[in-house]
């Protein structure tokens, strides 16, 4: 079997192209992902996304990531975090946890602290320009918090057929401290099993949450639909 992946956006290219490097090289399938949204998470000039990511309203970068290994089902996230330069790099460890697999805010930070992750201020004078301008623009009522809105999804399976995937966003721009989307849930914005496969999101999480979409596709596709039939079935269930 050959190893592949798949990801969302042309803002995904480098990192999977790396990523297949490293699949085809040693074959590890979690470094493959982590490298991957890593090369997505450093790049300033993907607005929705780790590094460069655009603020929530109070001007701060609040960070959702999350990975799953489709071998175990073990899965791991944080959410609302500030100031973790790769959170996916956290969020493929937690997944090797049993307990406290998921953290949030200030708890996330200080556990990221307490391992040696390394932080960084990810607010980018870019970022802030385009909060600044928008906050204006917001005064005459014209403002697009969906603006530069886009998850990282990777998928990877490797030559022994284990699948994993892992996403990471910086969610809505502009949205309110604390919220967190369908990326670090699961079910909602991932999901893996290596007996069937992965499906991850990007989107509105609000929307994509109320249909749990991920997990909807994998469990089509566990029922024997094909990976298009499965999703235009989640997804016209959905709408
Ligand atoms: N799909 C990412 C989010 O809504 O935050």
């Amino acid at each position: 079997m050959k190893g592949c992946m798949v990801a969302t956006w042309k803002m995904a290219l480098e990192g999977i192209q790396e990523g297949m490097q490293i699949l085809n090289g040693n074959g590890n399938l979690h470094r493959a992902i982590v490298e991957a949204v890593k090369r997505v998470e450093d790049n300033e000039n993907f607005v929705s996304v780790g590094y460069g990511g655009l603020p929530n309203r109070e001007g701060y970068v609040e960070l959702d990531a999350a990975f799953m290994d489709g071998d175990t089902l073990g899965a791991g996230g944080v959410m609302a975090v500030q100031g973790i330069k790769n959170p996916i790099e956290l969020a493929c460890s937690l997944s090797r946890c049993s307990r406290n697999c998921f953290l949030a805010g200030k708890g996330a930070e200080e556990y990221a602290l307490s391992q040696g992750v390394e932080m960084q201020n990810l607010l980018t004078p870019n970022a802030m320009r385009r909060y600044e301008s928008s906050l204006k623009s917001n005064l005459k009522g014209d403002m697009d918090a969906y603006d530069g809105h886009d998850t990282v999804c990777v998928i990877g399976r490797n030559q022994s057929g284990s699948i994993a995937c892992g996403v990471s966003t910086s969610g809505l721009f502009l949205k309110h401290p604390g919220r967190v989307g369908d990326s670090p849930i699961i079910g909602s914005g991932f999901y893996a099993n290596s007996i069937i496969g992965s499906a991850a999101a990007t989107g509105v999480g609000e929307d994509i949450m109320k249909g749990c979409l991920a997990y909807s596709i994998v469990a089509s596709m566990g029922s024997g639909l094909s990976v298009q039939d499965a999703c235009e079935h989640a997804l016209n269930y959905h709408i």
